[in-house]
C-alpha cells in the first residue's frame, strides 16, 4: 500500500469508526447471522492480483458488520464487558503503525519502559503496595497459567523445571472454588497438575469459597500423601461476581506454604474505587494476582495485568537464553520475554497510557460508579417486583435473576427463563447470557458497556417484563 492510499483510507476508516460508535444503537446487539453465512460472502481463494480498495468501507458494512456482535453497544449485557475506549483504538493503531516487537528491552526500549511506567501507575491506582511488581500478559488465562507454573516450581524447589513431571514424587494439588473460571481448570491441566489433582471447593450461600472446606481438603490431601501447592481465590466470580474471602484464604495459604493466586479478572478494575477495596481485603498476602483492564476499564482487548510479589519466579520458569537473544543490556534491564509464555510481545502499554491520559483516573472512577449505581437500581426493581427472584448478592455490576411464575416446576422455570433470554437476544434489542447457578436457571445481566446509561437498564427491565408475560 502506498502512502497516499494509506492516508486516504486511514482517514476514512477513522471517520467510519467514530460514526459506527455513535450509531451503535441502530444495530442489533447480537449478530443475527447463521453459521457459515459470513464465510460464503468471501472468495474461496486469495486474490492473485492487487484489488482496488476504494470500496473497502462498503465491503466492511456489507460483509463483516452483519457478523459482528457489538460489545460496545449500550445494551450489551452479556458475559462481562469488554470495553474499548476510543483512545485505546488510537493506541492500537499506533502500536500497529510502529510495528514494534518488544521481546527484549533492546528491541524497543520504549515498549519495555512504558510498560514499567503504566503497570506501576495501575498498581498505584489499585492501592497495591510497592511489594508488587507487574507485567502485561495477553489474557487472564495466560496469567493464571503463569501463576500455576510458578507455584509448581516453588513447591518442587524448581525440580520440575529441570526434570519435567517426573521431577517430584508427591502429586501436587491445586484448590479453587466450584465457581472458579474455566481458565483455572485449563491452567491446571496445561501446567501438568492433572485434573485429578484440582480440587473444587464448595461455596457458601453467597457463592464464595468455604474456607472450612478448603482446610479439610488440604488436610485430606496431606494425609493421603499429596502435596498442596496452590490455591486460586476469585474476587468477582464469572457467574455472580462472588467474593472469595481472601484474608482467610491467605492465612491458610501462609500456614500451608502454598501459593495464593487471586483471579480478579473483572473485579480488579473496581479496586480503583477506594469504596470497593474491602472486596479483596488480604490481597497484600497474595503471591500473585491478575486483573483484566480489557474488561471493564476500557483498555481494548487484549490487556491483562499480572502482579506478583516476586518476579524472579516468572524469570526462573520462563527464561531461555539462546545466543541470538542475548543483548548488551541483559542484567540491567527487564527483558519481558522472560516474564511470560510468548517470546514476541505487542506494545500493549500504549493502550493503557492513552486511556489514562484521555480519561484520567477520575473519569474511569466516575464511569464505574455509574455502573455500580445502575446495578443497584436494577437489583431494587427485582427485589420489589412480585414474580421475580434475585439469585445472588450484587456487590458489583452483575445481577443474576429469574422470573418465577407461580406453579411452575423447576424444569418449566428453566425453559421459561431460557425462552426470555432467547427472545431478547434474537430481537437485537439487548444481549444477555443465560447461565445456571447451582442447578437454577439464571438470567445474567452484566452491566458496564461504555455507553450504558440508566435509560438502557430501564429499557432492559421493561423488555424482560414484557418477554416474561408471553
Ligand atoms: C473471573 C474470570 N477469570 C478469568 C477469565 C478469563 O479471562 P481471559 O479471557 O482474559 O482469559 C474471565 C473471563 O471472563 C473471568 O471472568
Amino acid at each position: 500500500m502506498k502512502k497516499e492510499e494509506f492516508k486516504q483510507l486511514g482517514y476514512a476508516l477513522i471517520d467510519w469508526i467514530a460514526d459506527y460508535r455513535e450509531t451503535l444503537t441502530n444495530r442489533p446487539v447480537m449478530s443475527q447471522v447463521t453459521p457459515g453465512e459470513i464465510k460464503q460472502r468471501f472468495a474461496k481463494a486469495p486474490p492473485t492480483h492487487p484489488e482496488p480498495l476504494e470500496g473497502l468501507l462498503h465491503d466492511i458494512e456489507r460483509d463483516i458488520l452483519p457478523g459482528i456482535t457489538h460489545w460496545n453497544h449500550p445494551s450489551f449485557f452479556a458475559y462481562f464487558p469488554s470495553n474499548t475506549e476510543l483512545a485505546s483504538v488510537l493506541a492500537d493503531l499506533l502500536t500497529a503503525g510502529l510495528g514494534t516487537q518488544g521481546m527484549s528491552w533492546q528491541t524497543s526500549p520504549a515498549a519495555t519502559e512504558l510498560e514499567e511506567v503504566v503497570i506501576d501507575w495501575l498498581r498505584q491506582m489499585l492501592d497495591l503496595s510497592v511489594s508488587f511488581t507487574g507485567v502485561i500478559q495477553d489474557t487472564a488465562s495466560t496469567a493464571t497459567l503463569a501463576a500455576l507454573l510458578c507455584a509448581r516450581e516453588r513447591s518442587s524447589n524448581f525440580s520440575q523445571n529441570a526434570k519435567g513431571l517426573s521431577g517430584f514424587e508427591a502429586p501436587l494439588t491445586v484448590y479453587a472454588s466450584d465457581q472458579a473460571h474455566s481458565s483455572i481448570e485449563k491452567a491446571a491441566l496445561l501446567s501438568g497438575f492433572g485434573k485429578g489433582n484440582l480440587r473444587y471447593i464448595k461455596t457458601n450461600n453467597e457463592h464464595a469459597l468455604d474456607t472450612d472446606a478448603l482446610r479439610e481438603a488440604i488436610a485430606l490431601d496431606k494425609k493421603q500423601g499429596r502435596m498442596p501447592c496452590a490455591v486460586i481465590a476469585t474476587t468477582g466470580t464469572t457467574g455472580t461476581t462472588a467474593l472469595d474471602p481472601i484474608q482467610n484464604i491467605a492465612a491458610i495459604a501462609q500456614q500451608e506454604k502454598i501459593w495464593l493466586h487471586v483471579d480478579a479478572a473483572l473485579a480488579g478494575t473496581a479496586m480503583i474505587l477506594p469504596e470497593c477495596r474491602w472486596m479483596w481485603r488480604g490481597i497484600e498476602q497474595a503471591d500473585s494476582l491478575v486483573l483484566n483492564p480489557h474488561k471493564w476499564m476500557g483498555v481494548g482487548f487484549d490487556f491483562s495485568a499480572y502482579y506478583t510479589r516476586d518476579p524472579q519466579h516468572l524469570i526462573r520458569v520462563m527464561s531461555t537464553n539462546p545466543s541470538y537473544l542475548r543483548t548488551e543490556q541483559d542484567g540491567q534491564v527487564n527483558n519481558y520475554r522472560d516474564w511470560g509464555i510468548p517470546l514476541g510481545r505487542r506494545f500493549r502499554a500504549l493502550k493503557l497510557w492513552l486511556v489514562l491520559r484521555a480519561e484520567g483516573v477520575s473519569g474511569l472512577q466516575a464511569r464505574l460508579r455509574r455502573d455500580l449505581e445502575n446495578a443497584q437500581w436494577l437489583k431494587s426493581q427485582i427485589d420489589t417486583t412480585p414474580g421475580w427472584e434475585r439469585l445472588a448478592p450484587v456487590p458489583l455490576q452483575t445481577i443474576c435473576l429469574r422470573h418465577t411464575p407461580e406453579g411452575f416446576t423447576e424444569e418449566e422455570l428453566t425453559r421459561h427463563n431460557l425462552r426470555i433470554v432467547h427472545e431478547l437476544n434474537q430481537s437485537g434489542k439487548a444481549y444477555l447470557t443465560p447461565s445456571t447457578l447451582k442447578n437454577k436457571q439464571s438470567i445474567r445481566v452484566s452491566i458496564g458497556a461504555l455507553g450504558t446509561e440508566r435509560s438502557h437498564i430501564a429499557a432492559l427491565w421493561e423488555l424482560l417484563k414484557e418477554a416474561a408475560k408471553r
